[in-house]
């Protein structure tokens, strides 16, 4: 069994849902975490405009179904110290997300917009200034009695990687009082191509190691024996699943027991199993959000959830054109 302790919380054999802009809704969070995932932050939110434009502004992306979702994380990004000091202090007053239990930083985050502001993957590049974000972040996460964690990559490029400046840095920022960092096994240069880097996560594990914290490891795990490899081969004390889960909620019942030796149960899911997940994820989101909305923003869910069916691009374009419930069930 692997125990962590994030802080103060305790996870038995974690298996951690990957923060995906536009995909980790709270209605999917909620499904992941009815089927064992052990929490699952909110997509990236930017400290900044919680900062300059308000958190009523951020609160699509910052809302929280704290019944159905266990232990909770929202996912933070920018360059400013004192924006993260300012947000994070914001969102611990806030009646609608005071109970918040981890704030993460992210220092991973590839796309061009994010990077060029000095944000995200940038980060890698200036452990300077990322000490300072985390610093700045834990004299706020502390005096609320928050946890504070680090998502980030193997490096900026392959050089990074390959001459130990990326296991530098997680070196310096696991010492710094956050309470787990985790990692993707891919650099900012490769986006999300090439394989997630193996060797390269067992050394990122190896230099956090100096900080005493867990490392959590992430990259293309996909069923139970991308798993149990990424575990015995990294050293991982958690594992975080991203794509894998896209349309595929189910992913965390079957790495259950991944962690144990035993398997856990895979039992092929049918195609209807998927249709009824994906309008109650539909339904979910209705909670949330207006109908026409709601069906617009799962589109890129449904299309996840029909992946490899039957007929599935005559389906994907009718979905595409639903703006209901009662549609997208009649077309389904
Ligand atoms: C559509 C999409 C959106 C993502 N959004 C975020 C994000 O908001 N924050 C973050 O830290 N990582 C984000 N990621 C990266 C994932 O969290 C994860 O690190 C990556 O997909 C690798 O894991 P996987 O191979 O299990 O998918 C995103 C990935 C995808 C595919």
């Amino acid at each position: 069994m692997g125990i962590v302790n994030i802080g103060k919380i305790r996870i038995e054999d974690p298996l951690i849902l990957a923060p995906m802009a536009g995909t980790t809704t709270p209605a999917f969070r909620s499904i992941c975490h009815g089927f064992g995932s052990s929490y699952q932050p909110t997509e990236l939110v930017s400290a900044r405009s919680i900062l300059y434009s308000g958190i009523d502004k951020s609160y699509c992306y910052l809302m929280i179904d704290r019944e159905a979702e266990g232990i909770t994380c929202i996912q933070l990004f920018g360059n400013e110290p004192s924006d993260f000091e300012y947000a994070i202090g914001r969102i611990c007053e806030d009646e609608r997300l005071s109970f918040v239990d981890i704030i993460d930083i992210n220092m991973g985050c590839p796309v061009q917009k994010v990077v060029k502001t000095g944000a995200g993957s940038a980060l890698m590049r200036d452990p300077v200034l990322a000490e300072k974000i985390l610093k700045a972040s834990l004299k706020v996460c502390d005096s609320y009695g928050k946890e504070l964690t680090v998502k980030t990559r193997i490096g900026y490029d392959a050089e990074d990687s390959r001459n130990g400046k990326a296991e530098d840095f997680i070196r310096r920022i696991s010492q710094t009082g956050v309470k787990a960092v985790a990692v993707h096994g891919r650099t900012r240069d490769q986006m999300y191509h090439g394989n997630a880097d193996i060797d390269a996560l067992q050394r990122m594990k190896k230099a956090s190691e100096d900080g005493n914290i867990p490392f959590i490891a992430n990259g293309d795990i996909k069923d139970t024996e991308s798993a149990r490899k990424m575990l015995k081969e990294t050293g991982a004390d958690g594992l975080m699943i991203g794509r894998a889960a896209q349309g595929n909620p189910w992913i965390f019942r079957e790495l259950k027991d991944v962690y144990k030796e035993k398997d856990g149960i895979c039992g092929k899911i049918t195609f209807e199993e998927r249709k009824e997940m994906l309008l109650r994820e539909l339904s979910l989101t209705m909670k949330y959000k207006d109908e026409n909305i709601a069906v617009r923003e799962m589109r890129p869910s449904m299309m996840a959830y029909i992946k490899g069916m039957p007929g599935a691009s005559e389906l994907k374009v009718k979905l595409c054109s639903a703006l209901t419930y009662d549609e997208v069930k009649e077309i389904l």
